[in-house]
């Protein structure tokens, strides 16, 4: 079987951690793992033979970052954009720095990866994933203390609709999934005791099914992932 590459962007902990344990365990894939914290990513995935760790900023010339990392690990198939920040607090309270950083971190360094990884994508075929929100997804049900984050979320909605009229006539792919919640250390921090219907094993599971498949069906779609309604 021919090896795919999937590069994990916020593989540290969480959604990400389970994304990097599920792939690694699939036969015929090389998984690239980044975040800012090389060292747990090197510990947790230590006896993971297929997974390769790189230190990785989305608040510091990703751009530059994203290109020394890309041109040292060969053709890419798939990348997931999953690093999110979320800051839960009442409007008036949001300070600048916290909006820029949502904004930064789930918005402007997943813009600046994709220009990045453009010309290091299999040329035959290749699918970029985006992890937004059901937050962010338009007529979804909305939560106080969300707006940086969830209007962030949603613009990574909007670029993924952008991005692909730009490049319909191409081989990439780029689809986002919005999730609803899921039992993480993100969560916990923002919503102490609520439980989330799905643990990360589950949902990355769906997540990575949905990387290696959807692209054959699917060109800049937003997919809601809940179990609730609206
Ligand atoms: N959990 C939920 O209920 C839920 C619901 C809807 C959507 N989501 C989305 O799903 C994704 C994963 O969420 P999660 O709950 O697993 O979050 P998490 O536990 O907080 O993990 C976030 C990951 O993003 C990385 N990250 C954060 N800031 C970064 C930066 N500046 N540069 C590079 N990496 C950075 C973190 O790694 P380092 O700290 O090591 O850099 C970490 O690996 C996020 O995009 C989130 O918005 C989650």
């Amino acid at each position: 079987m021919t090896s795919k590459r999937v590069v994990i962007v916020g593989a540290s902990r969480g959604i990400g951690q389970a994304l990097v344990e599920n792939f690694a365990k699939r036969e015929g894939f090389e998984v690239v793992a980044l975040s800012r914290n090389l060292a747990k990513m090197q510990a947790d995935f230590v006896n993971l033979p297929a997974v390769k760790c790189f230190e990785f900023d989305l608040e510091n010339d990703v751009r530059t970052q994203a290109e020394k990392i890309f041109s040292t690990i060969g053709e890419i198939d798939f990348l997931i954009n999953n690093a999110g920040f979320l800051v839960n607090k009442p409007f008036q309270e949001i300070s600048s720095q916290e909006l820029q950083k949502s904004y930064q971190i789930n918005l402007f360094g997943v813009f600046e990866t994709v220009q990045a990884v453009i010309s290091y994508l299999n040329p035959t075929i290749s699918h970029i994933v985006n992890i937004s929100s059901m937050g962010g997804f338009q007529g979804s049900m909305k939560f106080a203390g969300l707006s940086a984050y969830s209007t962030s979320k949603a613009a990574l909605c909007s670029f993924t609709e952008l991005f692909s009229e730009e490049y319909k006539a191409s081989s990439i792919a780029m689809n986002c999934l919005c999730l609803g919640s899921v039992q993480t250390e993100m969560l916990a921090e923002a919503f102490p005791g609520y439980q989330a219907p799905l643990n990360t094993t589950q949902i990355s599971e769906y997540i990575s099914d949905f990387t290696i498949n959807a692209h054959k069906y699917m060109k800049g779609k937003i997919i809601p992932l809940s179990l609730t309604n609206p």
